[in-house]
């Protein structure tokens, strides 16, 4: 188990987490370990869990320099204790960005509409948030 709360920025507020043992990944911690309301965070998809296939991507904000950079990483081998003093965002926060929130997809999400970008949709989430990263 971790001495001290891992404390980074995650939907849309500081969060806090305590107790979990140093192995456990951002994948675990989404999928299986935190709720908001009463469900639990599974827009990120589990693929091979090995970091080969990229269907757990989810963006790690931090800032060098003074300057937020955004990288995208895969979730099912990035350990939850790396979030420290960074930001998390997954595929749900990406219409909370936007400046109304009237149910409109982010452009991302609205480009992958309208160009058919979606195929099986099982690892759009992913493909979502490396184009957001960039
Ligand atoms: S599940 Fe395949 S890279 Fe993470």
């Amino acid at each position: 188990m971790s001495e001290r709360p891992i404390t980074f920025f995650f939907r849309g507020s500081q969060q806090q987490v305590e107790n979990v043992t140093p192995t456990m990944t951002v994948l675990q911690f989404l999928r299986e370990y935190i709720q908001t309301g009463k469900t639990r965070q599974t827009a990120t998809k589990e693929g091979c869990a090995e970091g080969d296939c990229g269907a757990c991507t989810v963006v790690i904000g931090e800032l060098v320099n003074d300057n937020l950079q955004l990288r995208s990483v895969n979730a099912c081998i990035q350990f939850l204790p790396t979030l420290d003093g960074k930001a998390l965002f997954t595929v749900e926060d990406l219409c909370t960005l936007l400046p109304k929130k009237d149910g409109a997809l982010h452009p991302v999400q609205q480009a992958m509409v309208d160009m058919h970008g979606s195929q099986c949709g099982f690892c759009t989430p992913s493909f979502i948030m490396s184009l957001w990263a960039m």
